[in-house]
């Protein structure tokens, strides 16, 4: 009996699917019906003209030109791929690529050039209309990002940036203004892109904009502000603009999965931990009203033994509670590699940080495939594991893949690697849906063309499409990996047509 059942098994694995190079099972099985496919990008790196048409500077285009050496090739954004100029041409890539959605990014200083409500740019506000515009004529759905790390540098100048309770206020009448005026033509709304990066590396340890320095509590003073601001935007839409517009509202939160390293106790916790201080920092509160226990205990513990007269993760009061839980309509991953996580020794108490707070061990194993840098490593199966503990975590809610791609450093044309690892994880993606029941929906690609990648510079690459950054008309140029897509958009499927199962 449990040989026939272990034949049918092997059986129905053969039909279903098909191996990959790197030991992924491709699945044969078609799309389901509604899922959708897009791309993302965001406004910062790629539209470019910083100060034209009375753009504000952001603390993105203030901390390139003022601290040089934060950059890896000491570029800034100023024109990057000119999609300002050019972005009929990209909604054409993405129309002729027969994609659903294209997620894209407003520049709040674009729109309001101060960050204040009173300084309304018509120049600004008539691009993004004309960019939803084209979107609309080409049937392609939008999914609109308010803040995507590109903050006024006036509010940081005047009031520190997310630091200050004050901007939760400001960026809810930015959000406002953009629901009023842009609110028609967007079906999706992110209010906050990956929060963790905005505050840990713009507020702990100072490696993005605005470069402040203050770890272990910039941070989680940052992390409270950024989820007030999403909750109130939140409020906004669902009680003044959801019955006339029908757009779903959310934050985007990024993770890496963490493997446990071993089935030891310790090591799992290690994954836990890693889980918990990353994604469950913005997860819990938005899906079940606080930070999770776990962090809490953590974060309390170590700054009583550092003599901190209380926690330096800040409370929700319980009216904030009841503003934020439940503030999402669907779940907004970014993901893009996995690490293995192991039990380490309890950091030794002295200056606070993040790290220490978590004090755990996190590392890649020397044979996974590398993107740019040796933290990125391909691990399709580790989304797939992922997908499944959000479900675990957060209950049967839709989950939006709102990034997942990869980088190089070589830029080629024939970018296999990038097929490979679209393929492999779209396929976990699949099975996730087919075999464990994940309620997701969408899957958006990052990206559609190469970009100003922050600190990176100009020196790696996502893009299907290439950016030649030295010609001035920024040509898109085809990679092998835009063909790739285009043939799974149109088949619904990751294998030949002809092999494609329902
Ligand atoms: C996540 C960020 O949201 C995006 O801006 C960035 O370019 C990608 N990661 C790739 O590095």
């Amino acid at each position: 009996m449990v040989t026939m059942k272990l034949i049918v098994l092997l059986l129905l694995c053969c039909l279903l699917s098909s191996s990959s190079a790197d030991d992924t099972v491709v699945t044969k099985r078609r799309f389901p019906k509604n899922f959708k496919l897009g791309v993302a990008n965001a406004a910062p790196q790629i539209e470019g003209a910083w100060d034209t048409d009375g753009k504000g500077e952001t603390i993105w285009d203030h901390f390139a030109r003022t601290r040089p050496e934060m950059i890896s090739d000491r570029s800034t954004p100023a024109v990057a791929c000119d999609s300002y100029h050019k972005y009929k041409e990209d909604v054409a890539l993405v129309k002729n690529m027969g994609l659903d959605v294209y997620r894209l990014s407003i520049a709040w200083s674009r729109v309001l050039p101060t960050g204040k409500i009173d300084s309304v740019n018509q120049l600004g506000v008539q691009y993004y209309k004309k960019l939803l515009k084209e979107l609309k004529d080409n049937n392609v759905q939008a999914m609109v990002t308010l803040y995507h790390w590109d903050l006024p540098q006036p509010l940081q100048d005047e009031y520190g940036g997310w630091l200050n309770e004050t901007v939760v206020d400001l960026f809810v009448d930015y959000a406002k203004l953009c629901f009023e005026l842009f609110g028609d033509d967007v079906q999706w709304w992110v209010t906050i892109n990956e929060p963790k990066q905005v505050c840990n590396a713009g507020y702990g340890d100072g490696r993005f904009a605005p470069g402040i320095v203050s770890r272990g509590i910039g941070e989680y003073v940052c992390n409270k502000n950024v989820i007030l601001a999403h909750a109130k935007a939140y409020r906004i839409y669902d009680e003044q603009y959801r019955s006339k517009q029908g757009g779903k509202v959310s934050m985007v939160i990024d993770t890496l999965w963490f493997e446990p390293s071993s089935d030891n106790p310790g090591d799992i916790d290690a994954s836990e931990r890693l889980l918990q201080f990353g994604f469950g920092m913005f997860g819990n509160p938005i899906f079940l009203g606080d930070w999770p226990k776990l962090v809490k205990d953590r974060v309390a513990m170590r700054s009583k033994l550092e003599g901190f007269a209380v926690s330096r993760l800040p409370e929700f009061t319980q009216e904030e509670i009841k503003l934020i839980k439940g503030t999402y309509d669907y779940l907004g991953l970014n993901h893009y590699a996995t690490h293995m996580a192991s039990a380490a020794q309890e950091a030794p108490i002295g200056e606070p940080s993040f790290g220490a707070d978590i004090s755990t061990y996190e590392w890649s194993k020397p044979e996974w495939t590398k993107g740019a840098g040796d933290w990125f490593s391909v691990v399709p199966w580790g989304l797939r594991k992922l997908l499944v503990w959000l479900k675990k975590n957060y209950g049967d809610v839709e989950i939006v893949i709102t990034e997942n791609g990869l980088s190089d450093t070589s830029g080629t044309l024939e970018d296999d690697h990038r097929v490979d690892y679209f393929r492999d994880y779209i396929s976990n993606c699949l099975d996730a849906i087919y075999e464990d029941n994940v309620n997701l929906t969408t899957y958006i690609a990052w990206s559609i063309i190469d970009d100003w990648e922050w600190t990176g510079g100009y020196g790696s690459f996502l893009g299907m499409y290439k950016v030649d950054f030295n010609d001035p008309e920024r040509p898109r140029i085809k990679r092998k990996s835009a063909d790739y897509f285009t043939q799974i958009v149109k088949n619904r499927c990751l294998v030949d047509v002809e092999d494609c199962t329902d």
